[in-house]
Parts: C-alpha cells; sequence; structure tokens
C-alpha cells in the first residue's frame, strides 16, 4: 500500500473518496464490522459511528444542518462531526468518532479517538 501507512496501524479501507457526495451522510459497513457515518466536507471527511446515542437509530439518514454539525433524523439531535460532541440534545452522550486518512483516492478509517492502543494512527 501506498501513502505511508504504518503496516502495525489499524487503518481500514472504507471507500472510494468520490463515492461520498459533499455534505451527504453515508452509513459504510468496514471489514471489522463497524458501522459508520461519513461525511464528506471539501477535502476533509469525517467519521462516527453510525447510531445515535439517543435511542440506537441510524445518524446517516440525518443531514449536515451546518458546517461539521449532523442532525440526527429522529428526534433532531445535533452533534460535532469533528468530536461526535453533543450539540443539542435530547441525545446526552456523544457520539464516538474515528481518525481519517485520505490516499490515493481511498478514504482509510483508523480506530477510535481515545483508544489507547491509537496513538500509532493519529494524525
Ligand atoms: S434517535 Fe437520534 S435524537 Fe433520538
Amino acid at each position: 500500500m501506498s501513502g505511508g501507512h504504518d503496516a502495525t496501524a489499524a487503518w481500514v479501507a472504507a471507500v472510494a473518496l468520490d463515492a461520498l457526495d459533499e455534505s451527504l451522510p453515508t452509513s459504510v459497513v468496514l471489514d471489522d464490522g463497524r458501522r459508520l457515518c461519513l461525511v464528506r466536507e471539501g477535502a476533509t471527511v469525517h467519521a462516527m459511528e453510525d447510531r445515535c446515542p439517543h435511542r440506537d437509530f441510524a445518524l446517516s439518514g440525518g443531514d449536515v444542518v451546518a458546517p461539521c454539525v449532523i442532525e440526527c433524523p429522529w428526534h433532531g439531535a445535533r452533534f460535532d462531526l469533528r468530536t461526535g460532541a453533543v450539540l443539542q440534545g435530547p441525545a446526552t452522550d456523544a457520539v464516538p468518532v474515528y481518525p481519517v486518512q485520505v490516499t490515493d483516492g481511498m478514504v482509510f478509517v483508523g480506530r477510535p479517538t481515545g483508544d489507547p492502543d491509537a496513538k500509532d494512527v493519529a494524525s
């Protein structure tokens, strides 16, 4: 693999960058079983768990209502795509987010931010 990926790092290929429409949340299931919600904003791709912590419904059916802000389609909770933090209830818990790298037109997702084993993949 090109692009300088460390063979020991846990980067998982997710989707081609061109397959992501601007600001359109997209559900992707990785080879390791994680179901993620990906959002492309320009050259940046955000990755968060595709599960709203309020009632466990998918976030990927929601809308990007402002830069870096996704709104759950079910009860309107809003989250920061960069950190997963709750910006508006009824949800009270943050959504896990994941580091992302784009290499050769492919989107790769790393381990969860905050994972003690993720230090070798943080960018
Ligand atoms: S399931 Fe997302 S706000 Fe209720």
